[in-house]
């Protein structure tokens, strides 16, 4: 097992290994204060770990109730926030008790919000069972719901006490958001490490899943060490997400995955910027293999003018500014603050 220790406003341990669940009890019941706790999960996740991770805790003299709600981005919605607080006051759960998030970024997401917003804030625990949740949703304080004017609109920052992210849960994960988890971790290699970069770039990452899922969460640790509240560094994590968000709402959110479009988003900037000068060497052509290898998509049919258009009205947009991150080298991203009108000249030359 590996242990990375976060020390943000709320210090808190990370577990990375296998056969966590079967011994949650150990690790959870030290950081809790009360012996009373609702596990949170959607309908895929809990069937498969829930009953796992209940008997644990009740053996260990817990009281335990769950709340499960439909899988899917569309339960990370205020009507589903609404059942969960009514959930949380008709089972007494007070201000001593605490929240554990079963599953993957939406379940993390949603339940951390609740945590973070019940009775003022009451504890929480992250069981991240989705790549995505285990290399970057889980750890960091991010919570969020979505409104319809767009996702995590409404949310807040709310740390976990520990984070118990059993990688055998992975085994049950299908493929298909197993490669959109590969996509944040190509991206994690691409903005702070060359190693990890090259370990993903290998190819056959399933057999290094442990020593990669550790290097990411690492990453993650410092970034977020040094920037908890998101006003600096830690814009280096949205690396492909300007287009990215872009591919997905052109594409009504229905065409590609959050990482499949993140991957796409990464290696059209790196082109534009290597077709400006802003870039020298080859980065976009060892990021297409490396995707290629993985199972990832690099290119899209959208017109890079629509790619604009959709861009900009992105929230990490700043009045008549934009912040594009750009990997100069691989391992390293420079924050790089443009007026909108350039950016659009240089996504546009994506044309030629
Ligand atoms: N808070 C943050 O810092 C942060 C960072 C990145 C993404 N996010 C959010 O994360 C969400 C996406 O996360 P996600 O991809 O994990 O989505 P998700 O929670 O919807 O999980 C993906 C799918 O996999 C299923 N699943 C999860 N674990 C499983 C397992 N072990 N076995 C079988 N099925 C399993 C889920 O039921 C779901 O159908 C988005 O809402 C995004 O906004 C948050």
């Amino acid at each position: 097992m590996n242990k990375i220790t976060v020390k943000a406003s709320q210090s808190y341990d990370v577990l990375i290994g296998s056969g966590l669940l079967s011994r949650a009890e150990e690790y959870i019941v030290p950081v809790l204060k009360s012996s009373r706790a609702v596990i949170v999960s959607d309908d895929n996740v809990f069937p498969l770990y829930g009953e796992t991770l209940k008997d644990r805790l009740t053996g260990a003299g817990f009281t335990v109730n769950e709340f499960v709600f439909p899988h899917g981005e569309q339960s990370k919605s205020h009507e589903v926030l609404l059942n969960l607080y009514g959930f949380l006051a008709a089972n007494n759960i007070t201000r001593s008790d605490a929240i554990i998030a079963l599953g993957g970024g939406v379940t993390g997401d949603l339940a951390g919000f609740a945590a973070a917003t019940y009775l003022r804030g009451i504890r929480y625990v992250q069981v991240p069972t989705s790549l995505l949740a285990q290399i970057d949703s889980s750890v960091g304080g991010k919570t969020a719901v979505d409104i319809p004017a767009g996702k995590n609109l409404v949310g807040a920052f709310k740390q976990p006490r520990l984070v118990l992210a059993d990688i055998d849960t992975l085994n049950t994960l299908p493929d298909a958001f197993f490669s959109d988890g590969m996509g944040e971790a190509v991206k994690y290699g691409m903005i702070r490490s060359k190693e990890l970069f090259d370990m993903i770039a290998a190819g056959n990452i399933r057999e290094h899943l442990e020593e990669m899922i550790v290097k990411c969460v690492d990453i993650k640790r410092d970034v977020v060490e040094n920037d908890e509240f998101d006003k600096g560094l830690r814009m280096t994590l949205n690396f492909g997400h300007t287009l990215g968000h872009a591919i997905e709402k052109t594409q009504n959110f229905c065409g590609l995955s959050h990482g499949n479009a993140v991957a796409v988003g990464m290696y059209l900037i790196t082109t534009a910027a290597e077709k400006n000068g802003l870039i020298n060497g080859n980065i976009s052509g060892e990021l297409k293999d490396c995707l290629e290898v993985n199972g990832l998509p690099y290119s899209v049919d959208i017109p890079p003018e629509k790619l604009f258009r959709n861009s900009v009205n992105d929230k990490k947009r700043f009045s008549d500014d934009i912040n594009i991150i750009i990997c100069k080298t691989i391992g390293n991203a420079d924050i790089v603050k443009m007026p909108i009108n350039d950016f659009g000249k240089l996504v546009k030359t994506l044309e030629r």
